[in-house]
């Protein structure tokens, strides 16, 4: 019973504490496996939290079904229009976006973070160059081209003078994803990163950021609910306590097994020396009746006290040397003979040879 006690206290407790690790449980955006939590946030008519799990202003996604029936979060820049959110690293506070309509360079040659939350991980110069098809060897951007012209990106500096077919068309600062030596940058996602709210410190120590309550009661600080102190404690004394718990059990087990078998086995010993002899009593226990011993061959000894049979020269029951003249009788079946006064006492009580201790009728085929 203590022991129910006990599992139920740690289950319920367990519980507890995660439901309040989890005030604010993440979001997702139908299928889409991205968790969306603080800082982001759904906007407001399309999340199920409640009102008190507010994200952070100007980092609230909408759900929208592209990419072929997919739902995919979309964040909203104030000069640059939306982006599919394929990523987001709470821990670096970075986020991967990609283009909706499958054209991120275009929309890096236009992207402007004025006014947004976010800056880009690198920036870089990059020419933009429209070359004949079948052309230079440049990373293509395919969705710049057409059918009579390529477009290739590269960064500025790393140009070769050898371009002759081809034409500058502009140079800009993009934000670019790769750490140097272009390779198949065009297909590579967007990395913005985000500086503020500031929640790395507690992300690392595995607490969650949120909006917390000031001593007024105004929300609107960000704090870090980190249910480390008590949460470690309870984890300890749960793993503790599962510790011992565990192997209770086990050895709980173990010992009512041990009990079980031997109180079984106990049981089939008495039963088996209850049935073991319940074949004999009705043949020793009921006795002989006078005709059936009169039937048995008396013998009167002679001078000579010779016996029939297998017979020593005392009565096995009185133990008194047979004297000339003495009346014997003789069981037929073993050919046992005693006394006639000692083995008729013994017959009216059992029906068995006191000797050979078998029913007269058992005595043959014993020997
Ligand atoms: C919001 O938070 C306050 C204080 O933490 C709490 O009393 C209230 O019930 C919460 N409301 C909701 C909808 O969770
Ligand atoms: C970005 O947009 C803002 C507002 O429209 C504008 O003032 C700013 O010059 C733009 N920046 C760039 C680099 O185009
Ligand atoms: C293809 O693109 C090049 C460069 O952008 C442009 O000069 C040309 O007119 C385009 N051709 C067609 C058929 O659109």
């Amino acid at each position: 019973m203590e022991l129910l006690k006990l599992i139920l206290f740690l289950t319920t407790s367990s519980l507890l504490s995660h439901a309040e690790k989890n005030l604010c449980p993440p979001q997702y955006c139908g299928a889409n496996p991205l968790p969306i939590r603080f800082p982001f946030m759904l906007q407001r008519e399309q999340r199920q939290q409640p009102e008190n799990c507010t994200g952070f202003p100007g980092l609230s996604f909408t759900c929208s079904v592209v990419d072929g029936g997919r739902d995919v979060p979309l964040l909203h820049l104030p000069h640059s229009g939306s982006f599919s959110v394929r990523r987001i690293d709470y821990l670096m506070q970075e986020i991967h976006l990609y283009d909706p309509a499958g054209c991120l360079p275009r929309r890096l040659v236009s992207l402007n973070l004025t006014s947004s939350p976010f800056a880009a991980a690198r920036t870089e110069e990059i020419t933009f160059l429209s070359c004949p098809r079948g052309g230079a060897g440049l990373a293509e951007v395919g969705c710049l081209g057409n059918a009579t012209s390529a477009v290739v990106a590269a960064p500025a500096g790393r140009l070769a003078g050898a371009m002759g077919a081809c034409g500058t068309m502009f140079t800009v600062p993009i934000a670019v994803p790769w750490d140097g030596g272009g390779g198949d940058w065009v297909s590579e996602d967007l990395r913005l990163t985000w500086s503020f709210p500031e929640c790395q410190g507690c992300e690392v120590d595995g607490g969650v950021c949120g909006f917390g309550r000031n001593r007024n009661g105004v929300v609107g600080e960000i704090m870090c609910s980190s249910d480390h102190g008590r949460g470690k404690g309870l984890e300890v004394f749960k793993t503790i306590a599962l510790s011992i718990v565990i192997p209770v059990i086990i050895c709980s087990i173990c010992i009512s097994c041990f009990v079980c078998i031997v109180e079984w086995r106990a049981v089939r010993t008495r039963a088996a020396m209850v049935a073991a002899p319940s074949p004999q009593p009705p043949a020793t226990a009921v006795g002989l009746d006078d005709s059936t011993i009169e039937s048995y061959e008396k013998v009167v000894l002679g001078e000579s006290k010779r016996l029939p049979g297998p017979n020593g020269a005392t009565c096995p029951i009185c133990l008194v040397e047979y004297c000339a003249k003495d009346i014997l009788r003789c069981i037929p079946e073993c050919q046992h003979c005693f006394h006639s006064e000692c083995v008729d006492e013994w017959l009216r009580l059992n029906s068995s040879c006191p000797l050979c201790r078998n029913s007269p009728s058992n005595c043959l085929e014993d020997e």
